[in-house]
């Protein structure tokens, strides 16, 4: 199986997190998004042994926030330990309501608007991950109108190619986040926010991509910002107290895809900051990554009951589902590959399906040619893997189909964190 919370029974049922994926439906309905707890908490854990192991108390994992957002989430978070990263009103007010301490919260965004600012220095959210130098003015000015000096990092493009697809590409010098180093900008960036009275100027941010492989990525992106690091510090006397490298960690969809070694990672990470850091004569700054997708993705799985089930002779074979695109945008966007297996039995005889969504698109596939038993029917279950991350988050509510309940899954037991969207949800803000 792609992950060992993943299991079938001798009868053929498909388990999640040991629980049956059949009798779920049945007691939650469908479409269905499943949450493990146990592996969202020993994924947070990867991350804080392997910082202490690295850093002792000098650093500090970010959940990212954007992978999946629900108070339970943020529940989650702080009692493991956790740090957070938020890019909205939203996902700040959702930690808020969650009781997540908002001194923890690092606040992102490269479009944050004065409303944004004015609220997220109300609530007192610990620091802004200032993208631009617009922002700079916003924040500063917020800052002095309440008399108070507030904590920021600033965001750098390093440059970098992380290889990964280009919508999640933020690394390279022509994207829209942060300030790029090769232009001259970010040194100007940081000069202009040094002189700003209200601004605690704590250290640098960057984020290079999201599904990153290489393994010297993170390594590439130091060199370079500790190189930048380190002329700051000739020029403007500047010591960088705390460097956020962002998130970005790849996981398995499919069987073949390649596993990252996170904690080994790490470590490594960890041995080439120290050395360059040691080189250059710069004291360690405080580090900080901001996983998302590593922490929650494998914990995730949505489940789905078959609608109708189409043959074109010659053509293909449809499987369509109760959800669709309005609860996984990610094929239709990025073309993203998933494991999806029947969660009700195994046959021998297979055939290639397309899974297709309920929405009025013929784009609406959740993942072309996937391999079912040949005759699957209307009222059989089919589970999606690895749907943990930008699923729930990304979800719409297109075709108005409400979006599916997140039922947790812990210690044999289960429960509703997240209400099935009703109908009159989806009428509730209409006038
Ligand atoms: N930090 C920043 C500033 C980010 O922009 C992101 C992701 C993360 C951290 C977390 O990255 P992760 O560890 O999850 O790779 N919707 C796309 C992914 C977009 C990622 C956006 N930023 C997808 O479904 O693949």
């Amino acid at each position: 199986m792609l992950s060992d919370n993943i299991s079938r029974l001798p009868d053929g049922t498909l388990c999640f997190a040991g629980q049956s994926i059949p009798a779920l439906a049945a007691e939650y309905e469908t479409p269905l998004y499943l949450m493990d707890e146990e592996r969202i908490r020993a994924n947070c854990r990867m991350y804080l042994d392997a910082f202490r192991a690295a850093f002792g108390e000098r650093a500090l994992p970010l959940y990212a926030g954007k992978a999946a957002s629900f108070k339970e989430m943020y529940r989650i978070m702080l009692s493991e330990g956790m740090g957070v990263e938020a890019v909205s009103r939203g996902e700040i007010y959702t930690a808020i309501c969650a009781g997540y301490p908002t001194a923890n919260i690092y606040f992102h965004g490269d479009g944050k608007t004065p409303a944004d600012v004015s609220f997220a220095m109300e609530v007192g959210v610990g620091c802004f991950v200032v993208d631009n130098e617009h922002e700079l003015a916003l924040v500063s000015a917020e800052a002095g109108r309440r008399g108070i000096r507030q904590k920021v990092l600033l965001r750098i493009t390093p440059g970098i190619d992380p290889h990964t697809y280009e919508a999640v590409n933020t690394g390279t010098v022509d994207v829209k986040f942060g300030v790029p180093l090769e232009t001259g900008q970010a040194f100007h960036f940081v000069q202009e926010a040094l002189s700003l009275p209200y601004l605690d100027v704590a250290g640098l941010h960057c984020h290079v991509g999201s599904m990153v492989f290489d393994e010297d990525v993170f390594e590439r992106t130091l060199d370079i910002m500790v190189g930048f690091m380190a002329s700051l510090n000739r020029s403007l006397g500047f010591v960088t107290r705390e460097l956020d490298v962002g998130g970005g960690y790849g996981v398995r969809y499919r069987e073949d895809d390649k596993e990252a070694d996170i904690p080994a990672r790490i470590a490594a990470v960890a041995d080439h900051l120290k050395a360059l850091c040691a080189d250059a004569e710069l004291p360690l700054p405080f580090f900080l990554m901001e996983p998302g997708r590593s922490i929650v993705a494998d914990a995730g799985m949505t489940v789905y009951t078959v609608s109708t089930v189409k043959h074109i002779p010659g053509f293909k074979r449809y499987a369509i589902v109760d959800g669709g695109m309005g609860d996984n945008p990610r094929y239709c966007l990025y073309g993203s590959e998933y494991t999806v297996l029947h969660a009700d039995r195994e046959a021998e005889d297979s055939a290639i399906f397309d899974l297709a969504g309920r929405c009025c698109e013929s784009g609406d596939i959740i993942q072309p040619a996937v391999c079912l038993p040949r005759d699957t029917a209307p009222g059989e279950h089919i589970a999606v893997c690895t749907t943990g991350a930008y699923n729930y988050s990304m979800a719409s509510n297109y075709n108005r189909l409400g979006r599916p309940p997140v039922v947790m899954l812990r210690d044999g037991e289960s429960r509703v964190v997240v209400l099935r969207e009703s109908m009159e949800d989806l009428c509730a803000l209409d006038l």
